[in-house]
């Protein structure tokens, strides 16, 4: 028996180094004999070796134990083969050999999660796998990369009454019955596909199904898999699949390629979902859906991931990456297919400002610290640290930009020759940038600097208006600070999309350039900085920039208090006039420490009172325009960064706002808001929904009790999770003397539900300011909380270091030394959560000196402890810089 293990420390893998695989595979044929605690795996890999190389044969392989090795039919003898440092060696290999392995891994064992684990209770848990990025190679041995791509035939073999259901990717291929109780079931994929698209799973699912006929006419079977007690919560999943399948063949003309496509949920996941052909495997928070135990926002969520995952059956699967520095590729073009699918199925207002918050939350606290890494990285040392808001958010905005550049049916023609030019290879952004380019006969090489460089840009604007000439010069200048390893900076190409509108809020004719355009136009910005003549101009204009976030930038601009609430009045662009909004209350929560505009803070409220008696206002975007910017994003703008002072200041603000909306005017909106016995989840309701919610919380900064008493009610009475949530959230944060009974019921109300218990985690992690760390240790303790379930961990432990600056932040310290030791416990069982959970202490370098120092002191200790993983210690490590 042999078992190797990679050492803890290894050097970074280079993009430059990059070589082409020397040893290839044409087809692979696996036959697994699955039990809960042991299963085996033989493995026939028909190998193919690159001429041009003469390199000897090695695989990957991680943690398994050999029993059996043969090349060509003949048993090898000790000396023709090595395993050791989780590669195996052999000797004899020639192109068309074939290398048989028998080897035996444990799933009940796996608590990291990645290659063949148990998810649930060993007397009831079903067997599945979870391969990318390079979790293939802890099934057996493979070149694990994703530029080797083999078609598999997969036969599974299992004891039929633990394991009725049998499934991996590919088609089915035949299923019997075997002696002695087991069974066998075989699946046949005829694309061929890198190792980390491979998946299995095995044990007692239920299934839900649905015929459904593509564009070009295949019959294909939809079918969701889960234990029998959700299987009721699969029915939306379902209608969203066929809707982004409908989708996809609208959009961009790509229709699916199986017989059958699998969906299983499982509680116990690393991420959000995995596109595995054939056979996609879903974190249950991304799948089940039911409007007791889902919120509207996590309706939303389901629909998104579940269109995400199919759309990477053309964008990640039938067209791959060469290697993972190229993950972008596959992510950033996914999530930005996603996004259009959402903007199309609800508000595409709403939806942008969703992203680009989310943009601004995760990615550019990213971009502004010791984690700052390019969209496509140029080196790692644990590519699971690198799926990334980075990799995904960022390069979502790339290809946003790109497709701008091109307009629809230009993005469209690009498409279709990047699927037809690289289907069924593995391809990098420059094939991509090539061939949207090439498609519509556009260098869009200069593009590929935004891939390269990290760090958010700043552009600057400012405008000049020449009365007697009326000219109106705008000056566009953009700069990008350094980031670690990248010390100078180059221009980028920046798609400025502009409006001007007049001080009554009309939109002027841009007549740029001699020729006369509409009212809305695109200029890009590629040099250090650039003037833009705009001629007659009847009066001094306010200008629209970047309308819908056209770039992934700070826009910094000196608007007057004044000139923002007439956008935020005015602006015709739904995305800019929350910015605006969103600027204005920037202002106004400097005002509150005395810098900048004094007047700022009457004017956001006054401009906000405006929208909230416009009836011409949809109710979601009202609740958003309610919303200041978040704890987070007031941070990033700071150089000394005290967390409970942002969160003080950032509740002032609300209060003013509250007050000038006025405790009576928010009773009765709250009052005209309140909803039906049955939830609707229409857009209307939904929208009604996030309203009431604002509502609420603003009238408990005026009228505290009253507002209590209020969701206390709601509570009891809601139809729904959303309501339900929102109450207790509110509840919960205030500390408001009904707090402990509702958490109490919560509890009650859905103990069997790990999804619903979660949020009940969640909601207490993010209690502001100094009681949040003595709940959070008290939860930690709670029955109900494990490090071994990554949602229940992330509940938690991720709410309160992440959504929690108040809480996280204490000037003691103890949040943090608190945090390091769940950290350490928990990188034993699982390093990917691990790490993705410490980069929590990102930004740590920007805090006021008495918090800096506490953090640096725990992030040494914790960089100092033996045996850390590679994915923490690549973390810390980096952070620690
Ligand atoms: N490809 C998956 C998705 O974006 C995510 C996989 C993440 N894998 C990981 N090891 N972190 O849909
Ligand atoms: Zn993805």
């Amino acid at each position: 028996m042999t078992l190797a293990n990679a050492p803890a420390s290894v050097s970074p893998i280079r993009l430059s180094d990059y070589r082409r695989p020397a040893w290839t595979v044409d087809t692979v044929e696996l036959d697994v004999d699955l039990e809960i605690d042991t299963t085996e795996i033989t493995s026939r890999l028909s190998l193919r070796r690159d001429p041009a190389q003469s390199l000897p044969l090695r695989l990957d392989g991680e943690n398994l134990e050999l029993l059996a090795i043969s090349l060509d039919g003949r048993p090898l003898d000790a000396a023709d083969y090595r395993y050791e440092n989780s590669v195996l060696d052999v000797v004899g290999a020639h192109d068309g050999s074939m290398l048989e392995t028998r080897v035996r891994v444990r799933p009940s064992a796996n608590t990291a999660l990645e290659g063949l684990y148990l998810s649930g209770p060993r007397e009831t848990g079903f067997l599945l796998t979870q391969c990318e990025a390079e979790g293939f190679r802890h099934i057996t041995f493979f070149p694990d990369r994703p530029d080797v791509l083999a078609r598999y035939t997969v036969t599974l073999r299992a004891e039929q009454a633990r394991f009725p259901v049998l499934l991996a990717g590919g088609n089915p291929d035949g299923a019997g019955e075997l002696a002695d109780g087991r069974h066998w079931a075989r699946f046949v994929d005829p694309y061929p596909k890198p190792s980390y698209l491979f998946a299995l799973v095995a044990g007692r699912l239920e299934s839900i199904r649905r015929d459904y006929v593509t564009a070009d006419g295949r019959k294909v079977e939809l079918v969701m898999w889960s234990e029998a007690n959700v299987i009721d919560r699969c029915h939306y999943a379902l209608d969203a699949l066929e809707r982004s399948m409908r989708w996809d063949e609208r959009a961009y003309g790509r229709n699916y390629d199986l017989d059958v496509f699998h969906v299983v949920a499982t509680h116990d996941f690393n991420m959000g979902a995995m596109e595995n052909k054939g056979l996609n495997v879903f974190n249950a928070k991304y799948l089940l859906a039911d409007p007791d135990s889902s919120t509207d926002e996590e309706y939303r969520a389901v629909e998104a991931v579940v269109a995400h995952e199919y759309f990477h059956n053309w964008t990640g699967n039938r067209v791959t990456c060469r290697d993972w520095f190229q993950l972008s590729l596959k992510e950033g073009l996914t999530v930005f297919r996603e996004q259009q699918f959402s903007a199309d199925m609800n508000s595409a207002p709403l939806k942008r400002i969703e992203d680009v918050s989310l943009l601004r939350r995760t990615q550019f606290p990213e971009d502004a610290g010791p984690l700052a890494h390019p969209v496509r990285p140029a080196e790692y040392r644990e590519i699971n640290n690198f799926y990334t808001a980075t990799v995904y958010e960022k390069g979502s905005e790339l290809v946003r930009m790109l497709a701008g550049h091109l307009g629809q049916d230009g993005f469209r023609r690009g498409t279709d020759l990047y699927f037809d030019r690289h289907d069924g290879h593995a391809a990098t952004i420059e094939d991509f940038l090539a061939a949207l380019g090439d498609a519509n006969h556009i260098d869009l090489k200069p593009y590929l600097a935004w891939y390269a460089q990290s760090g958010t840009p700043r552009l600057h604007a400012r405008g000049e208006y020449d009365a007697a000439r009326r000219e109106y010069t705008l000056t566009l200048s953009q700069l990008t600070r350094a980031t670690p390893g990248q010390p100078e900076k180059l221009p980028l190409p920046i798609p400025v999309k502009l409006a001007l509108f007049d001080q009554h809020g009309r939109m002027l004719p841009l007549h740029l350039d001699g020729q006369t355009v509409e009212t809305e136009k695109v200029v890009v910005v590629d040099k250090a900085s650039q003037r833009f003549v705009l001629r007659d101009v009847p009066s001094h204009p306010v200008p629209s920039l970047l309308r819908g976030f056209s770039a992934p930038v700070v826009l910094e601009c000196d608007y007057t208090p004044t000139e923002l609430a007439l956008l935020l009045a005015h602006d015709a662009d739904g995305f800019n006039r929350w910015e605006a909004g969103q600027q204005l209350a920037a202002l106004a929560f400097d005002s509150l420490h005395g810098a900048g505009h004094s007047a700022a803070c009457k004017a956001w409220c006054d401009a906000l009172a405006a929208s909230f008696e416009n009836p011409a206002i949809d109710d979601a975007l009202l609740a958003d325009l309610l919303t200041p910017p978040g704890e987070i994003e007031f941070a990033d703008r700071q150089s000394e960064v005290d967390p409970a002072k942002i969160h003080a200041q950032r509740q002032e603000l609300q209060r003013r706002l509250a007050q000038r909306l006025g405790a009576n005017a928010l009773l009765d909106r709250y009052n005209m808001l309140s909803s039906g016995s049955e939830v609707q989840l229409d857009a209307a309701s939904q929208a009604k929904r996030r309203l009431k919610r604002r509502v609420l919380e603003l009238l408990a900064l005026v009228d505290t009790d009253q507002a209590h008493a209020l969701a206390a009610r709601q509570y009891e009475t809601a139809a729904g999770m959303t309501d339900r949530l929102a109450a207790l959230g509110l509840l919960v944060r205030d500390r408001a003397p009904q707090a402990a009974a509702v958490l109490a019921d919560f509890r009650r109300r859905y103990a069997d539900n790990p999804l619903a218990l979660d949020k009940w985690f969640a909601e207490q992690a993010k209690v502001p300011g100094e009681p949040a760390l003595a709940n959070v240790m008290q939860l930690e303790s709670d029955p109900a909380f494990t490090l071994k379930n990554p949602n229940r961990a992330r509940s938690l432990l991720g709410n309160f270091a992440s959504a929690n600056p108040s809480g996280f932040h204490r000037a003691d310290g103890l949040g943090y030394r608190f945090f390091a030791e769940q950290l350490a416990e928990l990188d034993a069982l699982n390093p990917q959560i691990a790490a993705r959970l410490a980069t929590a202490f990102n930004g740590w370098q920007r805090l006021e000196p008495v918090r800096r120092e506490a953090a640096h002191t725990t992030l040494q200790g914790l960089a100092g402890r033996e045996g850390l993983s590679r994915n923490l210690s690549e973390i810390i490590g980096n952070v620690l810089q």
